[in-house]
């Protein structure tokens, strides 16, 4: 009877520990809150976050939907891009027959790197 109720109390007392410590942290503020994720390592290139963009800035003028200037298609939804990735980072990153046609400025090496980064990390659309 007295381990017994030794026993009860120890689970008492642990139980308490627990509820003590574990109201210990509500109320109090975070002392690091919100570490800034890293671009670089945590985040995974996007079509609408990433890519999109660089398309609308440098290719929408020609491969618009229906495509103009004699551009054979457009390039205007995630499922034609990712469909023309391959030929996309091939024509960006050539020097005979660049993407886009000169006189226009070619991609930054950034951006090249993205539409690359992309395709690396599966191509996906959000
Ligand atoms: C000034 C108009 C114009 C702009 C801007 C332009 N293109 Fe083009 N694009 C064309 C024309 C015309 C062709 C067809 C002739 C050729 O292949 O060179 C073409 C062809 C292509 C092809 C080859 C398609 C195939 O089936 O062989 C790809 C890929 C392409 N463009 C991607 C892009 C990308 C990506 C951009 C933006 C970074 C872009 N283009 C910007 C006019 C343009």
């Amino acid at each position: 009877m007295k381990l017994k109720h030794a026993l009860s109390l120890l689970v008492i007392t642990a139980l308490l520990f627990n509820c003590s410590s574990d109201s210990a942290n509500p109320g109090s503020p975070d002392p690091t809150p919100d570490p800034t994720p890293d671009p670089t390592n945590s985040t995974k290139v996007t079509y609408t976050s990433d890519i999109a963009s660089i398309i609308n800035g440098n290719c929408i003028s020609c491969h618009s939907d229906p495509p103009v200037n004699s551009a054979p298609m457009a390039l205007t939804t995630y499922a034609q891009v990712k469909n023309y990735v391959d030929l996309i980072i091939t024509r960006v990153n050539s020097s005979t027959n660049p993407m886009p046609p000169s006189p226009n400025d070619p991609l930054s090496d950034s951006d090249k790197s993205l539409i690359q980064q992309w395709k690396d990390d599966g191509l996906l659309e959000n």
